[in-house]
């Protein structure tokens, strides 16, 4: 973790009483809170539409998150909810009055950094930032935080970028991708770039293929009237599974600095392999959606469009570059899938001439969730007199048994390092627009194809296409015995 934050914050979240705040935000202050990484006078602002007040605020905080985390001293847990404040607002409304009140509770401390946090949809991100701006709260010490999805493709997603850029420099937006503050993918760069035994065989002539999977258990219950907009695609393949693919794939940055780390990032971006034809998109992309999406409850009903909608994505890509060229980067992510896992597999080659019967694993896991840890699944003599026999054994390091110390989740980590001023966790405007640049002639694709998801049962691994995308180059998806 970067270094306590010395100094005074206000922290204003925009959305502050709605899901992510109060599931994520609010339980990783607390935890900031607790080990002392907030200044005493900080604090922290929830603004919504409500019609709360203060004290209606902290009630609702110590009712719904107050299970959600350890509070071993009330004292503390006390000293937290005095933190919280409560300003209604409607924005892009005729009654200014809440901005007034944001005013009046921030007046006097412009010396205090000021961070405000949009944990709202993206195309609230612009008029905020022009109330904001409006109402005198900009100050040269203000950052903002946009939450993802930023935009709905390139072209949203530049005007967005637009928008907020004519307030705030580059420098004080921080993009987040809560997949970066994940403890295991931070590890990915350490296990990359600090041991010296992989860079060899970290390319095409040992990788036989990358194996990037997001597996969800959860459907999408209450989140039609979202997820019906967005899809997996653009939900989870945009910003998570390609963060991860960049990170895998990336250069030996020359240093460990915001810039140098992005700019390598953004290099393996650009060098994806356009899917831009509609054959190709349809030959290397699969869809699915999971039997039951357009009946799981929620506030607006199935339209049209929610049948169009994917809930599972597996996509083959390709990094055209010297180190990867050849290499298929298998993406694959959904909903309602058999087990919750996240993990980066890289299968290396097959030994050039075998002396034994049978295959061989020769595959490195990164586990990102549950049980973060690393696994190089190895070929061992299965002990025995006789007939040599192989089995395939995996050696494991397991962070949770490692390491004693709590692993922070990962929102905690990036507020954090928001606090401190620290960018290198978050997206800078080139690489979202890169990565919008990929995906918009798949979603082009998709839409202009009039096909619809291929149907999968929840509990299942998936459709069918998904297990073909890699079965007819003769090669599986790695599923955990
Ligand atoms: C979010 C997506 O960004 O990530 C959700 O909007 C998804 O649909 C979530 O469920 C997954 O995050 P995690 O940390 O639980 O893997």
């Amino acid at each position: 973790m970067s270094s306590p934050s010395a100094h005074a914050v206000d922290l204003v979240v925009f959305g502050g009483t709605g899901d992510l705040s109060m599931r994520k935000l609010i339980p990783a202050l607390y935890h900031c809170d607790r080990d002392g990484r907030l200044a005493p006078e900080s604090r922290i602002v929830a603004m919504s539409r409500g019609g709360l007040t203060d004290a209606d605020f902290r009630g609702k905080v110590d009712a719904e998150v107050r299970g959600l985390v350890p509070v071993d001293d009330p004292e503390l847990w006390d000293r937290f909810l005095g933190r919280l404040h409560h300003v209604s607002v409607d924005v892009g409304g005729a009654d200014k009055s809440g901005w007034a009140a944001l005013n009046a509770l921030l007046g006097g401390f412009e010396q205090r950094d000021r961070v405000f946090y949009l944990a709202s949809p993206p195309m609230t991100f612009g008029p905020f930032c022009r109330e904001l701006e409006a109402a005198g709260l900009v100050t040269p010490r203000s950052r903002v935080v946009l939450e993802k999805p930023l935009g709905r493709d390139l072209h949203s997603a530049q005007l967005i970028n637009d928008e907020v850029g004519a307030i705030f420099d580059e420098r004080q937006i921080f993009r987040i991708d809560h997949y970066l503050g994940k403890e295991t993918v931070q590890n990915l760069l350490v296990l990359r770039f600090a041991n010296a035994f992989l860079e060899p065989i970290w390319n095409s002539l040992w990788i036989d293929h990358v194996q990037i999977t997001v597996a969800e258990t959860v459907g999408t219950p209450g989140r039609r009237g979202y997820y019906d907009q967005a899809g997996a695609l653009r939900d989870m393949v945009q910003n998570h599974l390609l963060q991860l693919l960049c990170l895998t794939a990336m250069e030996p940055p020359a240093r460990n600095d915001k810039e140098a780390i992005r700019d390598e990032k953004v290099k393996v971006l650009q060098a994806l392999r356009p899917l831009d034809e509609a054959s190709e998109a349809a030959r290397f992309t699969v869809r699915g959606q999971y039997d039951g999406y357009l009946d799981e409850p929620s506030s607006t009903p199935p339209t049209a469009a929610s049948k169009r909608v994917e809930t599972f994505v597996a996509i083959r890509a390709e990094v055209k570059n010297w180190r990867w060229a050849g290499v298929p980067f298998y993406l694959r992510t959904g909903k309602r899938l058999p087990r919750r896992t996240s993990e980066i597999v890289v299968q290396f080659k097959d030994v050039p001439h075998s002396i034994f019967p049978g295959g061989s694993p020769n595959r490195l896991v990164l586990r990102l969730q549950p049980e973060e840890g690393i696994q190089l699944h190895i070929m061992a003599k299965e002990p025995g007199a006789g007939e040599v026999a192989l089995k395939p054994v995996p050696l494991k390091l397991s962070f949770g048994e490692t390491f004693t110390t709590r692993v922070p989740e990962a929102y905690e980590r990036l507020l954090n390092d928001v606090l401190a001023g620290n960018p290198t966790l978050f997206m800078r405007r080139d690489e979202v627009e890169a990565a919008w640049r990929w995906i918009d002639p798949i979603l082009a694709a998709w839409e202009s194809s009039g096909d619809l998801p291929e149907p999968y049962a929840p509990g299942t691994a998936g459709p069918a296409g998904a297990h073909e995308l890699l079965g007819r180059s003769g090669r599986a998806w790695h599923e955990e015995a």
